[in-house]
């Protein structure tokens, strides 16, 4: 496996080249050090951390400041995968300049390589001043989980004519203001492949089938380290949550019955 280090326009270099870009979230920098050393292209400090890090129960809630001290411990892990910093709500929703600042702040403190913005045709002004600021832009739509409330849940988007027509026209619009990647959340398989053959940037699907460019997963997710049940499109690679529990009621038991610490393990 190359070691040579990701970036924003190496990953559009990708698109069409048949390399699929595998892409995975991190939120602390033990994890981040594993996923890197794994090979993984992008690791995406998503904003996903609200509910799997903080336990909130959606992901409006998180603020930038702790999304800023999350990015700084996974960006001080990585030695090859692009880091891409997830925008909260809020942090550039209301003004192009709250963008650009607080894109910069993911930069400068976060020490990101790139920001993810969510939506469509309506944020591309934004997109395009984080641009003008030299900063790379991941792209979102279809179930973009700021917008819950306007969405009305975490349905699946794109299933009928006109919302497929919609995701189609700001897949096209982001491309053209100038995102590297573009992630496609929740939708149908066959409408992701028409918005990965029409735009010309890799497209980063979760939840919306194999045809696009690349896949992206939460990392609790795939090591069972989550709390009910988990979407669909998940696939498990592994029980974290067995092994942590399993970890902490020996060490309960130890300690309880005076069986730790022994002597080699004393000064
Ligand atoms: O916040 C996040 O983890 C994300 C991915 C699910 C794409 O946005």
């Amino acid at each position: 496996m190359t070691r040579k280090q990701v970036t924003a326009p190496s990953v559009t270099a990708m698109k069409g080249t048949g390399d699929r870009i595998a892409v995975l979230t991190a939120y602390d920098y033990m994890t981040a050090r594993l996923l890197d050393e794994a090979g993984v292209d992008i690791i995406l400090v998503g904003d996903s951390a609200a509910m799997v890090v903080l336990g909130y129960e959606n992901t409006l809630p998180v603020s930038l400041e702790a999304m800023l001290v999350l990015t700084g411990a996974v960006t001080r892990a990585r030695t090859r995968a692009l880091v891409v910093g997830d925008m909260p709500f809020m942090s550039y929703q209301a003004s192009t300049s709250d963008a650009v600042r607080n894109a910069g702040r993911m930069v400068k403190e976060g020490g990101a390589s790139a920001v993810k913005l969510e939506g469509g045709r309506k944020v591309t002004p934004k997109i395009e001043a984080v641009l003008e600021a030299g900063i790379p832009v991941m792209g979102h739509i279809g179930l973009t989980p700021q917008s819950i409330h306007e969405l009305g849940g975490y349905r699946v988007q794109g299933k009928d004519e006109r919302t497929r027509e919609r995701l189609l026209e700001d897949a096209r619009a982001i491309a053209a203001a100038g995102c590297f990647s573009i992630v496609l959340e929740a939708m149908p398989a066959d409408l992701a492949r028409e918005i990965t053959e029409a735009v010309p940037v890799p497209t980063i699907g979760i939840g919306a089938g194999p045809h696009c460019d690349g896949q992206v997963l939460v990392i609790n997710d795939i090591i069972g380290m989550v709390e009910g049940r988990v979407p669909k499109f998940v696939r498990s690679y592994g029980d974290a949550r067995a092994v942590v529990s399993d970890a902490a009621r020996r060490f309960v038991e130890d300690v309880r019955a005076g069986r730790y610490p022994d002597e080699s393990e004393s000064y």
